[in-house]
């Protein structure tokens, strides 16, 4: 299992983030507005391995601790305005996406909430390959062609979530990320959707995560257990800063020892985002 910390120890000081890159001239494709009823619906293709505990094991224990993390982020939203919430990690391969994916499912669960799964690590996508989809089209394709965004949106049936796809892999993300394009896109997904879910590359190695930190509402943290460094996650706050980091996901928390699938089945819940004030 995984248990979501309260966050952190602060380690002072707040992010150094990175230079504002010079505005990207994107074609805007914003105005056209759209209606989530008129949202194409696409039907996840999963195995009995998929990593979705909505799918695999919807009364199982793994997906409560994802409807437990709901219901503290919803708390905190009571409090705060939070709408895109990025989920970043210090390094590679800790659980983000997997997190991501699950953490969306839980959200969608709520038929009240419009929940959409923004997949925002252009270099290295990967949530349609685990979502077993072959999607047309996704953000990249949006910013300069006539194309609005709602083109590249489908509702992930049968958890409800709507999902924005990266569309084709960028080897450098950066003009696009720092656009005021994509800071309108998102400014446009969040009068759209109850929740953004922002799955991130890794904090650390590349500045994207930096990048979408700026524009996010707030961030959570996944930690993999037995692999990150404590002082990687020290690292990763300061770097999104502390007042912007509701809290740490602890994932693949291995508790009983047990094979394979008993190890990822003791994943992922979370729980305990600290309460912050409103921005
Ligand atoms: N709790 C877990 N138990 C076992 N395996 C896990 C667990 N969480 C993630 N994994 C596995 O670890 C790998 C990385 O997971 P995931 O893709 O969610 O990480 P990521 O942080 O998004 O990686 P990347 O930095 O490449 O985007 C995947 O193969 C996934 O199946
Ligand atoms: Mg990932």
């Amino acid at each position: 299992m995984s248990r979501v910390f309260d966050a952190l120890q602060k380690t002072g000081g707040g992010g150094t983030l990175p230079p504002t890159a010079s505005p990207a001239e994107f074609v805007d494709a914003l105005d056209k507005g759209f209606r989530l009823d008129a949202l194409a619906s696409v039907h996840a293709q999963l195995g009995p391995e998929s990593r979705i505990v909505f799918h695999r094991d919807p009364s199982g224990p793994n997906a409560e601790r994802y409807r437990l993390l709901r219901l503290r982020l919803n708390a905190v939203r009571a409090e705060a305005e939070i709408k895109t919430l990025l989920i970043t990690s210090p390094g590679p391969q800790e659980g983000k996406s997997n997190l991501s994916l699950n953490l969306a499912a839980a959200m969608a669960e709520k038929k009240k909430q419009a929940v959409l799964l923004l997949e925002a690590d252009l270099r290295r996508p990967s949530l349609s390959r685990e979502l077993g989809l072959k999607l047309p089209s996704g953000l990249t394709q949006c910013t300069r062609s006539d194309v609005g965004l709602q083109s590249a949106i489908y509702k992930v049936e049968p958890f409800g979530f709507y999902f924005l796809p990266v569309g084709k892999a960028l080897a450098n993300p950066a003009e696009l990320l720092n656009s005021d394009w994509f800071s309108e896109a998102l400014a446009k997904l969040a009068d759209s959707f109850d929740w953004v879910i922002i799955d991130s590359p890794p904090a650390i190695p590349v500045v994207d995560a930096i990048s979408l930190n700026r524009r996010a509402d707030a961030s959570l943290v996944v930690a993999r257990a037995g692999r990150t460094q404590q002082s990687s996650i020290s690292d990763t706050i300061q770097l999104l800063g502390q007042d912007h980091v509701l809290g740490i996901v602890l994932n693949a928390v291995e508790k009983f020892g047990r094979d394979y699938h008993g190890y990822y089945e003791h994943h992922g819940d979370g729980t305990s985002p600290h309460s912050r004030k409103a921005k």
